[in-house]
């Protein structure tokens, strides 16, 4: 959990980095792009099914979600993440997340993450899953800067 720019995907690509070199089967996805590819799978005309999207998703030892809750909370993107998450849940099997949001909001505006990816959800990563907190600066920033 943390701001943009602290490297929290840079952390979890290294996790299952070094995972796959001692043989590991593995899997990152960027939350978004897998539930965008799961919609495409809905089409008549796309070249792959829904299960063989997921396949993969449910089988790896180990995931990766990145972006957990920066997809639009509609009912489909909760029932979709709920039920790859619920999977992984019942199989006991190792997921790594990574969030903007936190569990508390810094100003009224704010959203947590609960009010992202909802109450239960939110609850069943409280069980499989371990919170690293990371505070800091955007590193991206640096690249915009004159060298100092
Ligand atoms: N430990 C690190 N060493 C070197 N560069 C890093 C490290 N962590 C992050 N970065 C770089 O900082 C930038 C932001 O990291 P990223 O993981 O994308 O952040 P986040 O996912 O938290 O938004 C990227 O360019 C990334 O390569
Ligand atoms: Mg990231």
């Amino acid at each position: 959990m943390g701001p943009c720019g602290v490297g929290k995907t840079h952390l979890a690509a290294a996790i299952i980095r070094g995972l796959i070199e001692k043989g590991v089967t593995c899997l990152f996805y960027e939350f978004g792009a897998l539930l965008k590819q799961i919609q495409e799978s809905y089409n008549t005309l796309a070249q792959t099914s829904e299960l063989k999207v997921l396949a993969p998703v449910y089988e790896a030892e180990v995931l990766v979600l990145d972006e957990l809750g920066a997809s639009k909370p509609t009912d489909w993107v909760r029932d979709t993440m709920m039920q790859i998450i619920n999977a992984r849940y019942n199989d006991r099997k190792l997921t790594v997340f990574t969030t903007n949001y936190t569990d508390e909001c810094r100003d009224q505006k704010d959203e947590t993450l609960e009010d992202r990816i909802g109450m239960r959800l939110r609850s069943r990563i409280y069980e499989m899953c371990r919170t690293v907190s990371i505070e800091g600066d955007d590193y991206r920033k640096r690249f915009g800067s004159e060298p100092s």
